[in-house]
């Protein structure tokens, strides 16, 4: 059973700075690719103000966070993956996009190492058949923020083998995250029953029931949930919320999986939420106000 030393992670945005982080935390060397430095640089940055506040927080030592960044080494090459014993990707949520990659890394990463995707939707087994190694692939499903949420999905494609998901539920085990097996069914879990809660939000903001706040601020104060559903579609990202949807869309026909108008506009907007500045909130102020073009 091959040993998983070094990590490649494959994407730096939102989820694969995350996922990296965790990664060199828990003592692995990690290469974190992405497209170009630029990329790069603002994916470092978030790492290194993170590392830094738990610092000041006293939540780590210096040493500590001086020793998990010398783990992290980045690159924009696919070369670097070489010698990776596991390859975890966290690209864009687009099947062709991740099938072209798959495509570059399976000729390059040596033939024992496993590979594993972060998606929140695709069937694992449509990225497992192609490459060489469908028995060396799972999915780990990781969640937002990565550095905080404690759950790991551990994905069994029909493909994978016993040894490859011992190896996944042990990796994120290792991270101190609780790895829960799923099967390879869209949206797998959580995304299975947290998808139509945000949509059935949007769809209650659509008959109004309530505006924007009222929604979130009711779901905070009835049900403890530590963010609103239309705060929580924000900060998942638009963009992701409507590629997960389309997914579970296709796969199981139902109308809740679908997309309400509400959110086609504003995708076509491109209001994708947090990241892009606006979605149900603006966020260019100190706090976010209720974005006045969401009608
Ligand atoms: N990155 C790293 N650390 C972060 C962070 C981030 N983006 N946001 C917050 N934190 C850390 C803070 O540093 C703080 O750490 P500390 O306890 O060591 O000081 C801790 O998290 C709590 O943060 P705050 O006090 O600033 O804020 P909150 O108490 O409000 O917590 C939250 C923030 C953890 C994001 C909380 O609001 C939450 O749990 N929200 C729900 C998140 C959620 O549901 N995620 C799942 C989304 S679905 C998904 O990811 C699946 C995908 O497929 C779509």
């Amino acid at each position: 059973m091959a040993e998983i030393k070094k990590v490649g992670v494959v994407g730096g945005g939102l989820m694969g700075h995350g996922i990296a982080q965790v990664t060199a935390t828990a003592g692995y060397d990690v290469v974190l690719r992405e497209v170009d430095q630029s990329a790069l640089d603002t994916c470092m940055g978030k790492i290194n103000k993170q590392l830094a506040r738990a610092v000041e927080k006293g939540k780590s030592s210096q040493e500590d966070a001086d020793a998990i960044l010398a783990r992290l080494e980045t690159t924009t090459e696919y070369t670097d993956l070489a010698d990776c014993d596991l390859v975890i990707e966290a690209i864009t949520e687009s099947l062709p996009a991740k099938l072209e990659m798959w495509k570059e890394v399976d000729g390059i990463v040596k033939e024992d190492a496993y590979f594993a995707t972060n998606t929140s939707s695709l069937a694992v087994i449509d990225q497992a058949a192609a490459t060489a190694r469908p028995e060396r692939f799972l999915g780990l499903h990781y969640f937002n923020p990565a550095q905080v949420m404690k759950l790991v999905e551990v994905v069994r494609a029909v493909t994978t083998s016993d040894e490859a998901f011992e190896a996944g539920l042990r990796f994120a085990r290792s991270q101190g995250k609780l790895a829960i097996p799923t099967k390879d069914k869209a949206g797998f879990i959580v995304n299975r029953l947290l998808v139509p809660y945000m949509l059935d939000a949007i769809r209650a903001y659509e008959e109004g029931v309530g505006s924007v706040s009222e929604i979130d601020d009711a779901m905070k104060a009835g049900a403890a949930h530590p963010m609103g559903p239309l705060t929580l579609a924000d900060f998942v990202g638009l963009d992701t919320l409507g590629s997960i949807c389309d997914v579970m869309f296709d796969e199981f026909r139902e109308r809740r999986f679908a997309q309400p108008p509400t959110l086609r506009k504003m995708l076509a907007a491109g209001w994708y939420g947090r990241k892009s500045g606006l979605g149900f909130y603006d966020y260019s102020g100190d706090q976010p106000s209720p974005n006045p073009g969401v009608t």
